[in-house]
């Protein structure tokens, strides 16, 4: 019999083969995450995140909700082929519980060497009287007959009790000791809409873990949303009371307010270990990589005082901070940049560099890029040094990302000219790359260079979206600093999602103008072949003349 809670750091474990003093991350950026409004990514974006999310040594990926529609399956079975290797993370697929959707879960998740089924029903009142329209006693039946439908798909089955955080504890107990008897062999304590406070959250977990019948055969985990901005205290609360699995996502993104952020959850556990006498899998070193790798994908911004990867999370700027930074880092750092992959070293390589120490500087920083891409990258890279007296290894990341892991499947940006001031009617010219390979060339006028050139990708690609986000900073310090840009449109026709775009540049227009792209052709990809493209001409140069 095992003690589950963190105040006993040594005993039998809960489950055989667990570890109790290990905290499991399950990450579900690529489930509840893209549940976020306008978070919308490719499938070859979620497999190119999965794969971040393996190097950061996460447990658990849980890569998609499969009955969503088919191409959410085929991205999960491609994660679960791909990244699910014995050695890798865990993947999981989200089920209503529903044969239906039990089937579609399987169906994505068993290409995996280790996957599991994660199927959930609510158990709130609320939700039981008005979402459902079933009884206490139909969930009850409910839970039993499709915790073991799943089962008898695979070994690996966890259980939601939705809305757990306004359900009644006596009736929890009784459900989760179904899950148990049905086969579950994790049980997660959603607090769905973010209402609970730690104590509560505590005590709450406290009670399931001690009082449910086989709790003890399980592995018990935490999901908190930040509705109140206690997401990241409920999962550590959560975790004292002896929860050993934390659902969280790359930069806290999930539905409403969000998940509770990863990054967070690990560094608590991480600096503050003599008291939490606890630890994760997790390489800290690859945080920052995954926060601007979902951040850049997703365009969604993260707010400079972010903990732990907001740009401002290791600045310091009274001067009696950095008069004590001088004198001894510890005096206000609790953490090294370092320590979550924030490098300040700087490549200094110039245009006489070699290719070799590019390619290996590449390999330190986690990409493993191809010959063919090396010598794209280190072109580019040249072209950078070129007009950059030092470039740092942000640089270096925005580069990579920008041209090899961003949304390129349709359209590709060639050259931009663009002539603004006043007087003058700012005017800018495009080249773009079509699917077929094509190259279309359009001008348009607008009210200023950022506005003509999205007007001439817009003459050309002809997918029509409302703006409605833009935002410009810069990487690094500097007059010669890349900057970065995000946008985020809503597409006009079809259902209201809204989609980001992430471009870096020297240019400030050109990174506008990538992103822009970018946006674009996430938007085409996600939603098909809903938007018109261009006619098809004959000629290798297709001019299309516009005015924005
Ligand atoms: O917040 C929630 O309740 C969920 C469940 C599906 C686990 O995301
Ligand atoms: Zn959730």
């Amino acid at each position: 019999m095992v003690d589950n809670t963190a105040e006993t750091s040594t005993g039998e474990p809960a489950v055989s083969g667990v570890d109790p003093n290990r905290v499991y991350i399950f990450d579900t950026t690529l489930r509840d995450g893209e549940q976020s409004p306008g978070a919308s990514l490719t499938s070859a974006e979620k497999l190119e995140i999965a794969r971040q999310l393996a190097r950061l040594g996460v447990d658990i990926i849980e890569a998609g909700f499969p009955a969503a529609s088919p191409d959410d399956l085929l991205a999960v079975q491609r994660i679960a082929q791909e990244v699910g290797t014995p050695d890798g993370p865990v993947i999981a697929g989200l089920a209503r519980a529903t044969p239906g959707d039990i089937d579609k879960a399987w169906e994505a998740v068993r290409p995996a060497a280790r996957p599991r089924i994660h199927t959930f029903l609510a158990t709130s009142d609320i939700h039981m009287q008005h979402k459902l329209r079933m009884t206490r006693e139909q969930v009850i039946d409910r839970t039993r007959e499709m915790v073991a439908y799943a089962k008898a798909y695979c070994q690996d089955v966890e259980f939601s009790p939705e809305d757990a955080g306004r359900s009644d504890p006596d009736f929890l107990i009784t459900v989760l000791a179904v899950a148990i008897e049905a086969g579950a062999t994790t049980l997660n304590i959603p607090d769905t809409v973010g209402y609970t406070t730690p104590d509560e959250y505590y005590a709450l977990m406290r009670r399931l873990i001690t009082e449910t019948p086989g709790g003890d055969r399980v592995i018990w985990s935490v999901h908190c949303h930040d509705d109140l901005g206690l997401a990241t205290a409920n999962t550590l609360a959560g975790i004292r009371a002896g929860a050993r699995q934390a659902e969280v996502t790359v930069n806290g993104i999930g539905e409403r307010a969000g998940n509770t952020s990863l990054e967070e959850v690990v560094m608590a556990l991480h600096t503050r270990r003599t008291f939490y006498n606890l630890y994760t899998g997790i390489d800290t070193t690859q945080i920052v990589r995954a926060s601007r790798m979902v951040s850049n994908y997703t365009g969604m911004i993260v707010q400079p005082n972010k903990a732990i990867v907001g740009s401002n999370a290791f600045a310091h700027e009274a001067g009696i901070h950095q008069d004590g930074m001088l004198k001894n880092q510890q005096t206000y750092e609790i953490m090294t940049p370092e320590t979550v992959g924030l490098s300040q070293s700087r490549l200094v390589l110039g245009k006489h560099s070699g290719r070799h120490a590019f390619r290996v500087r590449l390999q330190e920083l986690g990409f493993e890029l191809s010959d063919e891409d090396i010598t794209t990258a280190f072109a580019r890279f040249k072209d950078l040094a070129d007009k950059k007296k030092t470039v740092t290894d942000a640089d270096l990341e925005a580069l990579v990302a920008d041209e090899f892991y961003g949304p390129h499947e349709l359209y590709k940006l060639l050259d931009l000219q663009v002539t603004c001031g006043r007087p003058g009617m700012p005017t800018a010219t495009v080249r773009l790359q079509g699917p077929d390979g094509r190259e279309h060339v359009a001008p348009a006028v607008g009210t200023g260079p950022v506005d003509a050139s999205f007007a001439a990708i817009d003459s050309i690609i002809k997918a029509p979206n409302t703006l409605i986000e833009y935002s410009v900073h810069s990487i690094t310090e500097g007059i010669d600093a890349m900057g970065e840009v995000t946008v985020r449109i809503a597409a006009q026709n079809g259902p209201s999602r809204t989609f980001g775009g992430y471009g870096a540049d020297t240019d400030i227009i050109m990174a506008s103008a990538k992103a822009y792209l970018a946006a674009l052709n996430r938007m085409l990809v996600v939603k098909g072949s809903q938007f018109s493209q261009p006619e098809g001409e004959s000629s290798a140069i297709q001019v299309t003349p516009a005015v924005g």
